[in-house]
């Protein structure tokens, strides 16, 4: 993504974001796109999850401008939504991707055809990683070791 690119899509989320409604909305069209996804949520706390999806947009900026914290950030995610762990089978993101584009369209006041096809670009790639995880094993919150030895029991 280029530089211009980047700024034209912080733009439409910053304009989508000072909307409240705007993660509502686009948790209501997902829940309500399939009963799978609606299972998927049915213990979710969705003031935590917006708040936690909200922070991810971020995280796919960085990203898409090759800084390794949004890698990182898109590795983590995706070991959550694999197989072993909240079992998000592939199919799904593009239903996801679809409501996210449906939500930006009634939220950003300045939307384009160009603005659409600019979100799908910038959530291509971390759909790429999570789709390519979803069998594999990783622990999604495996402590950092660090390489210290623990202590060993008195006898
Ligand atoms: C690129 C697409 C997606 C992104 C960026 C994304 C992002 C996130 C984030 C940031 C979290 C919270 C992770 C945490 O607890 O630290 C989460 C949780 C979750 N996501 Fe996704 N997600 C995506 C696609 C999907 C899809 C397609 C589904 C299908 C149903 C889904 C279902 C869930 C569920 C069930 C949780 C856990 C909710 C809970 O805690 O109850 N996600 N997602």
């Amino acid at each position: 993504m280029t530089d211009a690119e980047l700024a034209l899509f912080h733009d439409s989320l910053t304009r989508c974001t000072s909307h409240p409604q705007f993660l509502e909305r686009f948790y209501a069209l997902f829940v309500a796109s399939s009963a799978e996804v609606r299972h998927k949520f049915s213990r979710t706390d969705f003031q935590k999850q917006r708040r936690l999806l909200q922070a991810s947009f971020y995280m796919v900026m960085l990203e898409a401008d090759g800084k390794p914290e949004g890698a990182v950030h898109f590795e983590r995610i995706a070991a959550l939504h694999s197989q072993a762990h909240r079992d998000i089978p592939p199919r799904l993101y593009d239903l996801w991707l679809d409501c996210l584009v449906h939500a930006v369209r009634e939220s950003d006041p300045q939307w384009t055809p160009e603005t659409e096809r600019l979100w799908r670009r910038m959530m291509a790639n971390g759909i790429a990683i999570m789709k390519a995880r979803y069998h594999a094993e990783a622990e999604p919150h495996k402590p950092q070791t660090s390489g210290i030895a623990a202590p060993r029991e008195m006898p």
